[in-house]
């Protein structure tokens, strides 16, 4: 597969990233890691290492960390292969009741951060995280606060790299402003259907509905200073893929229409069309997939086979955004 070196760093990574967000057997809090759950978690890391994948997205909350321990379980029967592939997690969304009595909320507190990675790295059963996000800004935070907690993960080793998700382009420049290193990425929800980071190019300066507030500058800050762009729900959680949808909006089923032409007319599967338009944007954008299907992450490798012309790409964002370009 096709890799790419995130700007700022020593990382070679594949251009798909594999999301973790599907595995530990789900969300609920009595659930214990079952031999199924680890055959699953067996059986997407077996696929995805065998289409050249070897980026790897985690949080600390999938699962209630289940999905970090699921994958470190299969991690520790591979022999090596901790060196050979790039683990990203996040920190910073808490749950209620944690501990007991607590608001859900977010917490960038230096504790808290580097809690967060101490217990992603012993349920991964590595020594350390390559990258490490913010996962959702957290408004009562510091930014010397989170400087120190970086630095302290640093020095000890157990993070390489830090960057940010959901974050706009004040918020990345008021953290880096602290920070003595360059943020690696920004991780946000960018598809056909959420194309608010396309929209803001063409709708600023028009009298048009559909602005997408908080677009403003992103794409641009992180083309100009290398913050690697990362896309989660790329396929729109299978919206425009064949998922059992009813409540699609009319754009919505006129792109899926598209893609589903597109794509036969090569001879692919709709995975492949829907990912290669976020992979057309120069910007590079990671997508990170959500799957955890052996079929459908072979599905959605294949986007590296397509190269939309500007013509097609366009007609898809025309399509989506549900009116014509200004
Ligand atoms: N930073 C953040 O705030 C944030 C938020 C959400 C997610 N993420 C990250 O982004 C990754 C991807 O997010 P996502 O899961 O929402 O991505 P996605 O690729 O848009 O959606 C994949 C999900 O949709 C399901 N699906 C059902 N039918 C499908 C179809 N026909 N085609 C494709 N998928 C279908 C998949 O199930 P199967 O497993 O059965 O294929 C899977 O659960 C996550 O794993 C996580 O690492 C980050």
């Amino acid at each position: 597969m096709e890799q790419l070196t995130i700007p700022n760093t020593s990382l070679k990574v594949s251009r798909l990233c594999a999301g973790c967000m599907g595995l530990g057997g789900g969300w609920t809090t009595d659930h214990v890691l079952t031999p199924e759950d680890e055959r699953q978690a067996r059986g997407f890391l077996d696929a995805a290492l065998a289409l050249g994948i070897n980026f790897f997205d985690h949080a600390n909350i999938y699962a209630r960390g289940r999905a970090e321990e699921a994958f470190g379980k299969v991690m520790r029967e591979r022999a090596g292969l901790r060196e050979k592939i790039v683990i990203q997690s996040k920190c910073g969304i808490r749950w209620a009741d944690d501990p007991q009595g607590t608001p859900q909320r977010f917490d960038f507190s230096a504790q808290s951060i580097v809690e967060s990675v101490d217990g992603s790295l012993r349920r991964l059963g590595t020594d350390y995280l390559d990258i490490l996000l913010l996962h959702r800004p957290d408004v009562l935070w510091e930014g010397e606060e989170i400087a120190r907690a970086f630095d302290a993960l640093k020095r000890a080793g157990k993070v390489r790299y830090f960057g940010v998700s959901n974050q706009n382009r004040f918020q990345m420049e008021y953290l880096q402003s602290f920070l003595p290193g360059p943020l690696v990425a920004n991780q946000l929800q960018m598809s056909l259907l959420h194309h608010g980071f396309a929209e803001v190019g063409i709708s600023f300066n028009q009298a048009a509905p559909g602005y997408p507030d908080g677009w403003e500058g992103v794409l641009e800050y992180c083309r100009l200073k290398g913050v690697g762009l990362q896309a989660w729900s790329p396929l729109d959680r299978g919206a425009l893929t064949g998922s059992a949808r009813s409540n699609l909006s009319e754009s919505a089923q006129k792109t899926a229409a598209l893609v589903k032409q597109y794509a036969q007319a090569r001879g692919l599967p709709a995975e492949a069309v829907a990912l290669a338009w976020l992979l057309k944007h120069p910007a590079r954008i990671v997508p990170i997939l959500g799957t955890t299907r052996p079929d459908r992450l072979a599905a959605c490798a294949r986007s590296l086979e397509v190269n939309l012309t500007r013509e097609e790409w366009y007609t898809l964002f025309e399509a989506a955004r549900g009116r014509p370009m200004p």
